[in-house]
């Protein structure tokens, strides 16, 4: 999703307004981020000035039980490209969660907070986060939360799908997240490259709301008229165990950028504008 649409971007910043942007795309048929060789070899060949790694093992349940893949793609790919980047000069702009905490705190996240996941997602994207922070010269690592978009599976196109199919749904209430549209997320990427950011920084969409919430908006805005019955996390049974508060504080992002993102509403309106 992210990556694609950061692609995108680019592209037609390339066009138009940056000419001195030559975008290289890597998609997972061209680089496989779990072969070190692989990783060392592409970018020693191209020697970027900056390398966005948007890949991951994102399925979260399934890192639970495809444990050795996760940790390859989500721990170790990230290592082979900070070693690599190291090699070339070359800055890395890497995206991670906030799975990465538990959920337990009763405000949102800033990025110096306690770290603790609560899932094998979250573990294995933690220690990406420092193989990154070890392994590289220069760094960027961009935290953000519940990605929804035009070029994959979210929670947005489950809503939309099952809206199709069911009469009711019942929907998590007390699961707060914040959602983030990967169009704006990109958007946002560009803006922290040109600014030269380092560090970890949080980025969602402003605002948030409860997985319930977020399912009856895009419903009622679609103008499906079906039943959503709200139950509590603790009744949604599934593999992964996962934070119950996933919001993130974007104070610095604003601070750095003087850009506040728009509100997950107006994004995920735009969203269901070309999705329709
Ligand atoms: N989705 C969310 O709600 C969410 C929330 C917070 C943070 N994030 C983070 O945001 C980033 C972008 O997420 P997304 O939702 O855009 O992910 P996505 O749609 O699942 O895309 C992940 C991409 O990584 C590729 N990939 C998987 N294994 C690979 C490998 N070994 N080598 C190279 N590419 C590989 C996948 O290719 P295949 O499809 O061929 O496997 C896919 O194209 C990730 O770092 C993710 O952890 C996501």
């Amino acid at each position: 999703m992210l990556g694609t649409d950061l692609v995108d971007l680019l592209m037609d910043r390339k066009a138009s307004l940056y000419p001195n942007v030559e975008v290289i795309e890597a998609p997972h048929e061209v680089l496989d981020i779990t072969q070190e060789d692989n990783v060392t070899a592409f970018i020693s060949t191209h020697t970027p000035d900056v390398i966005v790694n948007c890949a991951a093992f994102t399925n979260v349940d399934k890192c639970e039980t495809e444990r050795e893949a996760a940790s390859n793609v989500n721990s170790m790919g990230p290592k082979y490209i900070a070693t690599a980047a190291k090699e070339c000069g070359a800055r890395v702009i890497h995206i991670s969660t906030d799975f990465v905490f538990d959920g337990n705190s009763n405000r949102p996240y800033a990025e110096e907070d306690q770290t603790n996941p609560l899932s094998e997602y979250g573990r294995t994207k933690l220690e990406g986060e420092k193989n990154i922070q070890s392994h590289c010269n220069s760094y960027l690592i961009v935290r953000t939360s519940w990605l929804f978009g035009h070029n994959g599976i979210n929670f947005a196109t489950k809503m939309l799908e099952l809206a199709e199919h069911k009469k009711e749904l019942s929907i998590v209430t007390d699961e707060i997240v914040s959602p983030t549209y990967t169009p704006d997320l990109a958007g946002a990427l560009w803006t922290l490259i040109k600014q030269e950011c380092e560090g970890v920084i949080n980025v969602s969409n402003d605002g948030s709301c409860s997985l319930y919430e977020w399912a009856k908006y895009i419903l009622k805005t679609m103008g499906y008229k079906i039943k959503i019955n709200p139950i509590k996390l603790s009744e949604y049974k599934r593999p992964a165990k996962v934070p119950l508060n996933s919001t993130l504080n974007c104070q610095k992002f604003t601070t750095i950028t003087g850009m506040r993102m728009r509100s997950w509403k107006e994004a995920v309106k735009s969203y269901l504008e070309i999705q329709k």
